[in-house]
């Protein structure tokens, strides 16, 4: 086959996602196809003339791949480009035209909220992971949390603000984040008043509407969901803090066990939730489904879905593929196949 990988982009995860694009892109390359691995911001600048040529170059490595302490300034990468208001950068439509299928490696904002999917369905690329109405449902944690309600979801009380509306200390301690934001980003934890305001404030920062959620004490869980079916289970445990920035891509800095040891009926519970997240959220193909467990309370909640989960090899997906028996390489073919899928109904 043909695959355009794309990833990059604006977000603030743009640097988690050229990592799992690039991992992407080579064990594809690895399995037979012709893949081009494409910056969506930063496109394809060289000059050709046929694009079917461009994937026979195979391109499969792209500059910054490694992972930062913090994420990535986006201020300073939307100046290298002359246009950065056209968030496409040259070439990426007509190359993912070109494709037999696009690989969707990117990870938050536009490439994972349903933008890009809608542009990519309005210009007939067929491309893998969720369309635009689960990106977009499942990018917003209120909206998301507004479904997970009304289909009778366990998930922890919670409230979006913004500026304009009147910011009464909720119980603490509180979890602040940004509405549509990822890997942590500018999400705190605040434990009185004090770290409250400061934490609003750094949310607000990035992000005019602030989820502002109970804290649940807990055990970490991960699921994920292929095809409308839950993989294994994988424990989160940092090392200290919670599972921040840091904590989610510094090499060794917490602990991820797969299938999680919480006995059958714990691992049953969560793989039900993610499965009723999935369909809540109008979510295609697959997912990863966070929750937390409280486990004094024999409680368990739902956090969010992640609709384009993290792909580098080493990734949360990866592992619970592999506790099923498939590699990584495999695991890519296998999204692709699934992908097919929303594409056999003729209007869509
Ligand atoms: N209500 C909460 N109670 C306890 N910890 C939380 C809560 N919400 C988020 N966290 C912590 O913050 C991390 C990131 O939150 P999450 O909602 O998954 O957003 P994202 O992963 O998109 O940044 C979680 O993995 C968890 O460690
Ligand atoms: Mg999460």
């Amino acid at each position: 086959m043909k695959i355009a990988v794309l990833c990059g982009g604006l977000s603030s995860e743009r640097d988690v996602s050229i990592s799992s694009g690039t991992g992407v892109a080579k064990a594809l390359a690895a399995r037979g196809h012709q893949v081009l691995l494409l910056d969506s911001f930063f496109g394809f600048a060289k000059p050709f003339d046929d694009p079917a040529e461009v994937f026979q170059r195979g391109e499969l490595t792209l500059g910054g791949a490694a992972i930062g302490q913090d994420s990535p300034d986006l201020a300073a990468v939307r100046a290298m480009r002359a246009d950065p208001d056209q968030a496409i950068g040259p070439n990426v439509l007509t190359l993912c035209r070109a494709a037999d299928v696009t690989f969707l490696a990117m990870h938050g904002g536009d490439g994972e909220n349903g933008r890009l999917q809608a542009v990519l369905d309005v210009h007939g690329v067929r491309y893998t992971g969720s369309g635009y109405l689960g990106s977009a449902l499942a990018m917003h944690k209120g909206v998301s949390k507004a479904l997970f309600l009304q289909a009778g979801i366990p998930t922890p009380a919670g409230r979006v603000l913004t500026r304009a509306d009147k910011a009464e200390a909720p119980g603490f301690p509180c979890v602040v984040k940004p509405c549509s934001g990822g890997s942590s980003v500018a999400t705190l934890i605040a434990h009185d008043a004090a770290e409250y305001a400061v934490a609003l404030e750094a949310a607000w920062a990035v992000e005019e509407e602030v989820l502002v959620e109970s804290f649940v004490r807990g055990r970490e869980l991960t699921v994920g969901v292929m095809d409308g079916k839950a993989m294994p289970v994988i424990e989160i445990i940092p090392k200290s803090g919670f599972y921040d920035y840091k904590n989610k891509y510094q090499a060794g800095a917490t602990v991820e066990l797969c299938p999680a040891p919480i006995g059958d009926a714990a691992t049953a519970r969560a793989q039900e939730l993610a499965e009723r997240v999935t369909r809540a959220l109008h979510i295609d193909v697959y997912c990863r489904v966070d929750l937390l467990w409280d486990t004094e309370r024999d409680e368990m909640s739902v956090l969010e879905a992640n609709t384009l989960p993290g792909m580098t090899p080493t990734s949360l997906i990866p592992q619970m593929a592999a506790a099923q028996g498939m590699d990584y390489g495999a695991l890519c073919e296998k999204i692709i196949e699934v992908s097919e899928k929303k594409y056999e109904n003729a209007d869509r």
